[in-house]
């Protein structure tokens, strides 16, 4: 979803809501429909694998800076994301 000019996705992880830019850094793809796993998603185009709660991009040789994320409160049936830069 775009939300005042950021490309967001919105993931379920253990019950918990998480936001991170929706542009995976490998070649700018939409990682929303990607598997979540341990906390993690792995984006469907290439593989790349995140950590859904820092945005950490998981390597082989270990955490790199990643995705951006964004604080979430979940208030009612309302879920609100803080865009602020
Ligand atoms: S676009 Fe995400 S791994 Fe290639």
């Amino acid at each position: 979803m775009r939300v005042r000019g950021h490309y967001l996705a919105l993931f379920d992880v253990d019950g918990t809501v998480r936001a991170v830019q929706n542009t995976c850094l490998h070649v700018g793809n939409p990682i929303d429909d990607g598997t979540v796993k341990d906390g993690c998603v792995t984006c469907p185009w290439h593989g790349w694998r995140y950590d859904l709660r820092s945005g950490e991009h998981l390597t082989v040789f270990g955490r790199r800076p990643g995705l951006r994320t964004y604080e979430v409160r979940v208030v009612g049936d309302d879920i609100m994301v803080d865009i602020e830069d």
